[in-house]
């Protein structure tokens, strides 16, 4: 843009650099603003601060655009694989097909955890909910890979990459099946990451279990539609947790347990749960009605963005698949049909329109994964699952930043001011 931003403050004027990225709007640099003025910006829930630079994922949330390095989501979801997209994300190009191979070869024999991992989840109650689990193996995985746990060498960033995306669905399937109280299945290395997962998951050990093609097909699609989402609220918790040295095993724990929140990553149980609650198409409007209303906390789960004021790119993707994978399954759930019925209803609503309320990713990814057989409380386990390369990708990106600082936002003090300690009996 090249022209800069003037501030004028109690008659002291100051000027801010305005800087352009390759899309998207304009960032004004501020960090001179405190030395320049002694003020600071306020920005609760940051809706108008980018907090970083980065280059792996850019969002249009007034038009509906996602890209992963550039290439279009829809693109990626209908013609990629989870794999592919994995290496997109870190490596900021596709790969070849030897490039994928190795790539793919490398993560297939990282699936495996250090047998003492499998006895902390004995530790655990069995009906523990299993993102609960999944905060407290993830963030033990630090003590048992301690070659994989100096930041400074870009050898072991690497490694402890490649073993957070290897692992992270070998102990999602384990917490499924210690939920169910069956025994732990160890990974099978000539299946697809996708369907060594699902298999890790739902098989028996008494039996063979067939990887159906249309499951892993309709599973790897939802982990590309989750793999990263640009600086959202758990991705920002791993480059906050990262930005203090923290190893990366510790941060994307952390990024976990930000995800589980209703907000964010836990909404598609939610949404599902809701959908269930409402039954029947009759009932949308009594759920309608107290979505609108403002004494009633409840919220529409799977309806709305902080930054999508259009359709949700991912939505779209998985409004259609809901219907291929339920059909190709042979499967019918009335709960699609009133998700169907909801959506409609709440488009044409003036409160939805109003405010741009459109369908998230959240709001029909359940219907499928309730299809595909997982209990809603594994739906936020697959998010976090997904998620993880996006994690990684960008904290490698700020780890490789040589502008990263500690992050450490300041405050509006609205507490007391000084005041002298008063001894207990003189209260
Ligand atoms: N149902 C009813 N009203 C809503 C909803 C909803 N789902 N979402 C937003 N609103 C209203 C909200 O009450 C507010 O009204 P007003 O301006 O009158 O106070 C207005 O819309 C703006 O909402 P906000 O909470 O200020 O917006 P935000 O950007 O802070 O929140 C959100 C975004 C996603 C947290 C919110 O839309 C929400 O709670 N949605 C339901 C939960 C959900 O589906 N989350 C998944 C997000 S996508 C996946 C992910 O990121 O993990």
């Amino acid at each position: 843009m090249g022209d800069n931003a003037k501030l004028d403050l109690g008659g002291k004027p100051s000027e801010y650099p305005v800087v352009s990225g390759t899309i998207g709007p304009d960032v004004i640099d501020i960090r001179k603003l405190y030395a320049a003025t002694g003020a600071f910006t306020f920005d609760p829930g940051f809706t108008s601060t980018a907090a970083c630079e980065s280059a792996i994922t850019y969002i249009d949330g007034d038009e509906g655009v996602l890209l992963h390095r550039g290439y279009p989501i829809d693109q990626l979801a209908e013609q990629s694989s989870f794999m592919e997209v994995s290496y997109l994300l870190l490596n900021g190009e596709l790969p070849s097909k030897a490039e994928l191979d190795k790539f793919s070869n490398t993560i297939t024999r990282h699936t495996m955890v250090h047998e003492q991992l499998a006895q902390f989840f004995r530790g655990f109650r069995r009906d523990a909910h299993p993102m609960a689990i999944m905060c407290g193996v993830v963030g033990a995985l630090s003590a048992f890979y301690h070659d994989s746990t100096d930041i400074n060498d870009p050898q072991q960033r690497l490694i402890a990459s490649h073993r957070l995306i290897a692992k992270i669905p070998t102990i999602a399937a384990m917490a499924y099946q210690y939920s169910v109280g069956r025994p732990f299945v160890f990974p099978k290395n000539d299946l697809s990451y996708t369907g060594n997962f699902l298999r890790m998951t739902f098989a028996n050990p008494a039996e063979e279990y067939e990887v159906d093609p249309i499951v892993e097909d309709a599973m790897d699609k939802i982990f590309i539609l989750h793999a990263d989402h640009e600086q959202n609220a758990s991705t920002s918790t791993v480059r906050l947790a990262g930005s203090s040295g923290a190893n990366p095993f510790a941060c994307i724990a952390a990024g976990i347990a930000c995800l589980w929140g209703p907000a964010h990553g836990g909404a598609n149980e939610a949404a599902l749960n809701m959908l269930r609650e409402i039954g029947t198409p009759d009932r949308i409007p009594e759920f309608i009605a107290r979505a609108k209303n403002k004494d009633d906390p409840f919220r529409l789960m799977g309806f709305g963005h902080r930054v999508y004021k259009n359709f949700d790119p991912r939505a779209k993707v998985l409004s259609k698949a809901a219907t291929d994978v339920l059909n190709k399954l042979g499967k019918n759930d009335p709960v699609l049909d009133t998700a169907r019925e909801l959506e409609q209803i709440a488009l044409k609503d003036p409160y939805f329109v109003d405010k741009k309320l459109y369908p998230n990713v959240d709001f029909y990814s359940g219907v499928i994964l309730s299809a595909i057989g997982f209990p809603t409380n594994m739906f936020t386990v697959l998010f976090a699952l997904a998620r993880t390369v996006g994690w990684v990708a960008q904290w490698n990106e700020m780890i490789s930043d040589p502008q990263q600082k500690i992050g450490r936002p300041r405050q509006l003090y609205t507490g007391a001011t000084k005041r002298d300690y008063v001894p207990v009996d003189k209260r």
